[in-house]
């Protein structure tokens, strides 16, 4: 695996790539790796003939400054990941690289950035935008590869590519599980011993709840999420919500509706998300 740290190396090995008729593979991360990026990295293998992945924590995305400070680092076992799962090339730009001029760019995402998580970080899906914005036009790989516990992010990149006129196609992920069926997160690192434990309930009360929305409500469905939450003096409910998988419209019934729940909790401090189609 060969290491760049400008966008400009990456950019010129991809052009000879490209002409020799390669597909280029693009997994952006904040490293930190675990085995739901591995799987995204294989994922990306399996469909494309070289596989990018960029490791950077991009300050501009992080509405807490405490969060981006304690943000796990961890880069010589995410190049030994990389390495171990074939990753052709590794992006590791410093914040100079990715903001040359540190000029801001402004985005309007409508409705679905205004919600869940627009609404409880704000600035986070601008700061988002700009550094995908950035990633892809500075590397313009023909598929990007997102995880889906992200759910809301990938509307998000999807609604950028379109508004951008970019040439990609954005590919959207499985969630990666714990055998305990917690969601992989890099901020999984940072959960003691205890709160590892008690994280180990919220696709416990998910499930559950998806189950009492299809039998007995939406409204129902909520309200035990949030005495279940309640009981936990580890947790915190930040929002649960039923929504319109296509247009995250918060639903009142899920009648001939793709609806999909979406949670964000904190445990101790470490602010956890995860979602699950009911
Ligand atoms: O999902 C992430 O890790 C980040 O939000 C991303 C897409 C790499 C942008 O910084």
């Amino acid at each position: 695996m060969q290491i760049f740290c400008t966008i400009k190396e990456v950019k010129s090995f991809v052009d000879e790539k490209k002409q020799l008729g390669n597909v280029i593979g693009f997994v952006p991360t904040m490293g930190a790796l675990h085995q739901g990026h591995i799987s995204l990295i294989e994922t990306s293998r399996k469909q494309t003939d070289i596989t990018i992945c960029s490791i950077f924590v991009n300050p501009t995305q992080f509405n807490n400054a405490d969060d981006l400070k304690h943000y796990p680092r961890t880069p010589d076992n995410d190049i030994q990941m990389l390495q171990d799962a074939k990753c052709d090339i590794l992006y590791m730009p410093d914040v100079n690289d990715i903001y040359p001029n540190n000029e801001t760019q402004q985005f309007d995402f409508g409705k679905i950035g205004n919600v869940l998580e627009g609404e409880h970080r704000p600035g986070h899906f601008n700061g988002v935008g700009q550094v995908v914005s950035i990633l892809l036009k500075g590397i313009q790989p023909h598929k990007a590869f997102f995880g889906s516990k992200d759910y809301q992010q990938v509307m998000i990149v999807k609604e950028l590519v379109k508004q951008q006129n970019l040439s990609v196609d954005i590919i959207s992920c499985p969630i990666l599980r714990e055998p305990d069926g917690l969601a992989m997160s890099s901020r999984n690192k940072r959960l003691t011993v205890e709160e590892r434990k008690v994280a180990s309930l919220i696709p416990i009360i998910m499930k559950k709840a998806a189950d009492l929305a299809r039998e007995k409500g939406v409204t129902y469905a909520k309200l035990y999420v949030d005495e279940q939450i309640h009981q936990q003096p580890l947790m915190k409910l930040d929002y649960y919500e039923i929504c319109d998988a296509e247009s995250l419209d918060l639903l009142q019934d899920i009648y001939n509706k793709r609806a999909i729940s979406l949670i964000a909790v904190f445990v101790g401090a470490i602010r956890l998300i995860d979602n699950l189609e009911i």
